[in-house]
């Protein structure tokens, strides 16, 4: 696994762009193919590693899995995990990233694709937060639909009252709305080593699907 070439986040390093809806792939085929991903922090973040090295393997989904470190990592360690990412420039780079574990990253859009086998954990991160606002709704009636009853949701959300993005911070209680109808809130708390874009505003939460 190679960390990726990420110029983002460096002094004068923003690149101008030509797309600006992030519910395009083109968006984010523009951004990865210049090399600009803020979010992309090159490898496995302290919180999941800490949550997934304490349970036993399970089929995992990673939506938006851009890089897919987090997939490879898992996929490294015996569990059955699908990523999936609509940016044909983005799975092509988590190719690249990952090596021969490329082939569990797939281009497939989040609110069109069933895994097989089904998933009993969704990972995540900087997903929820790429999504325009209005595409929120959806995203809640996706990952109640394929997490089985104790299924979890877990991974880290960009919580804020600002508006703009992405990424598109989300104020807590709008969060706590969109899933506590299908799920529990099991943990929570500040997220650890954030990037700069989510500096302060990043949260390691776990939901539990309700039966
Ligand atoms: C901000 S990046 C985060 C990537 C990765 N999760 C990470 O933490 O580095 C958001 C990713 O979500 C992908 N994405 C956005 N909407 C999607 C959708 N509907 N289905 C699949 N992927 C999507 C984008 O292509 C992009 O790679």
């Amino acid at each position: 696994m190679t960390k990726s070439d990420n110029t983002a986040g460096k002094p004068g390093a923003t690149p101008a762009f030509a797309t600006r809806n992030a519910a395009d792939p083109a968006f984010w085929d523009e951004r990865f193919e210049k090399g600009f991903m803020p979010w992309d922090l090159g490898g496995v973040p302290a919180d999941f590693e800490a949550f997934a090295s304490a349970m036993a393997p399970c089929p995992t989904l990673v939506p938006g899995c851009g890089n897919g470190w987090e997939a490879g990592w898992l996929h490294a360690r015996g569990w059955p995990v699908a990523a999936i990412d609509f940016s044909p420039e983005a799975v092509a780079s988590a190719r690249r990233a990952l090596g021969p574990a490329g082939a569990i990253v797939h281009e497939a859009d989040f609110f069109a694709f069933t895994p097989e086998p089904a998933c009993q954990l969704i990972y995540e991160r900087a997903f929820l937060c790429a999504l325009p606002p209005a595409m929120r709704a959806a995203y809640g009636r996706r990952v109640a639909e394929l997490l089985p009853p104790g299924g979890l949701l877990a991974g880290y959300f960009f919580l804020d009252e600002t508006r703009g993005g992405p990424p598109f911070a989300m104020p807590e209680a709008e969060l706590r709305a969109l899933l506590a109808p299908a799920f529990e809130l099991v943990e929570a708390r500040a997220a650890t080593g954030s990037l700069p874009v989510f500096a302060g505003r990043e949260h390691w939460q776990v939901w539990r699907r309700r039966a």
